[in-house]
C-alpha cells in the first residue's frame, strides 16, 4: 500500500484534513461570503466536511488524520458545488445550524442563527439578571426559535412567549421546540410584535430586523437567500427596534430588562432615544451590538410610545 504524506497541513494526502484545506481553498477562490455561523474559509470548509461525513466535532484531532472514502469524496464535492454555485449559505445546505451550544433545524423560512444573544444566553444575562428571578420571558421576532429555546434550557424554571409576524418562520421555531422537547414551556404566537401578548415578563429579549433598504441592498449574495421579513426594517434600520423600544415598559415587570440586538445600529439607537441609558455588553465570542435597558430607566426616561 502506498505511504500517504502527511507533513505540513494535509493539503496533499488523503485525509481529513487534507479535504478540509482543498475545500478551503475552494472556497477562497469563489469569492463565497462567509458569515453564517463561521466566518473564514476555513472553519466553513470544516463544518462541510464534519457535516458531510458525520464526524464528531468533539473527537477532531481524530478526525482530521482519518482517511476519506472515495463516495465520501463525491459527496463532499456536490455539497462544495452547490455552496459555491448557489451561493446558499451553508446552514440551508446542511438543514441545520448551531446556537448557544445547541442544533436547529433551519431552512430559507428563518434566519440563520449567529447572534451573539447566545453568549448571554449561556451567562445566563449575568451580571446584570439574576438567573434566579427570571420566571417569564418574552422574544419578539423569534424565527427558528433558536433564541427562545436556548432561554428555555438555560433558565429551566422559565416560561417563554415568542411571537413571529412569519408564519413560515413559526413552522420552524415548532420543529425546533419539539426537537428539544420544550413545548411545555415555549408557546408561539404568530403576531405583529407584543400583539396578544399578555401579562409582564422578566426579559424581553428580541433580535428584530434592523437593515436599511440601501443597507440591504449591497449585501452579499449569501444574505438574499434569507427571508427578507427578518432584516429590513424601514427607515435607518431603527423603525422596528424604536416600535420594540417603545413599548416594553407595557410589558415588562418592574425589576426586568429589555436586550435588544441592533448590531451596527448602536450609534443611530442612541440618536434616536438619547434620553435612554443603554448598556453595551462586550462578547468574549465576538459580535456586538445587544443594548440592554432596565425597565427601571425606561420607565424614567419617559420613553415616548407610539399609538
Ligand atoms: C433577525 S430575525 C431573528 C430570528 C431569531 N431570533 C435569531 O436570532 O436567529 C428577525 C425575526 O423577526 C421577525 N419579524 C419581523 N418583523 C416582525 C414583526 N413586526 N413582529 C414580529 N416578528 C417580526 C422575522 O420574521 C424574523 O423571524
Amino acid at each position: 500500500m502506498a505511504k500517504r504524506r502527511t507533513g505540513g497541513d494535509g493539503a496533499a494526502d488523503g485525509s481529513v484534513a487534507g479535504l478540509i484545506a482543498r475545500c478551503a481553498s475552494a472556497l477562497e477562490r469563489s469569492g463565497a461570503c462567509f458569515g453564517h455561523g463561521t466566518d473564514n474559509a476555513r472553519d466553513e470548509a470544516a463544518a462541510l466536511v464534519f457535516h458531510v461525513l458525520g464526524l464528531d466535532h468533539d473527537d477532531a484531532q481524530r478526525a482530521y488524520r482519518l482517511p476519506v472514502a472515495e463516495a465520501g469524496l463525491q459527496r463532499v464535492a456536490a455539497m462544495l458545488d452547490a455552496r459555491i454555485s448557489t451561493r446558499r449559505p451553508l446552514p440551508y445546505l446542511t438543514g441545520e445550524a448551531w446556537f448557544a451550544g445547541l442544533p436547529f433545524f433551519v431552512d430559507e423560512r428563518v434566519l440563520v442563527p449567529r447572534s451573539p444573544f447566545a453568549e448571554l444566553i449561556t451567562t445566563r444575562f449575568e451580571p446584570w439578571l439574576d438567573p434566579d428571578r427570571v420566571r417569564r420571558i418574552l422574544e419578539i421576532g423569534t424565527g427558528s426559535g433558536c433564541m427562545a429555546i436556548a432561554c428555555a434550557l438555560a433558565f429551566p424554571g422559565s416560561r417563554v412567549v415568542a411571537t413571529d409576524i412569519s408564519a413560515a418562520a413559526l413552522e420552524v421555531a415548532r420543529r425546533n421546540v419539539a426537537r428539544h422537547q420544550v413545548a411545555d414551556r415555549v408557546q408561539l404566537l404568530e403576531a405583529d410584535l407584543y400583539a396578544g401578548v399578555t401579562g409582564t415578563f422578566d426579559l424581553i429579549i428580541s433580535n428584530p430586523p434592523y437593515v436599511s433598504a440601501e443597507e440591504v441592498a449591497t449585501l452579499p449574495e449569501e444574505y438574499r437567500h434569507e427571508p427578507v421579513l427578518a432584516l429590513l426594517s424601514a427607515e435607518d434600520g431603527m423603525a422596528t427596534p424604536a416600535r420594540i423600544l417603545q413599548h416594553a415598559t407595557r410589558f415588562l415587570a418592574a425589576d426586568g430588562w429589555l436586550a435588544m440586538e441592533v448590531g451596527g445600529g448602536a450609534m443611530l439607537l442612541e440618536e434616536r432615544f438619547p434620553s435612554l441609558p443603554f448598556l453595551w455588553p462586550e462578547f468574549v465570542h465576538g459580535g456586538d451590538g445587544i443594548a440592554l435597558i432596565s425597565a427601571a430607566d425606561l420607565r424614567a426616561s419617559e420613553c415616548p410610545a407610539t399609538p
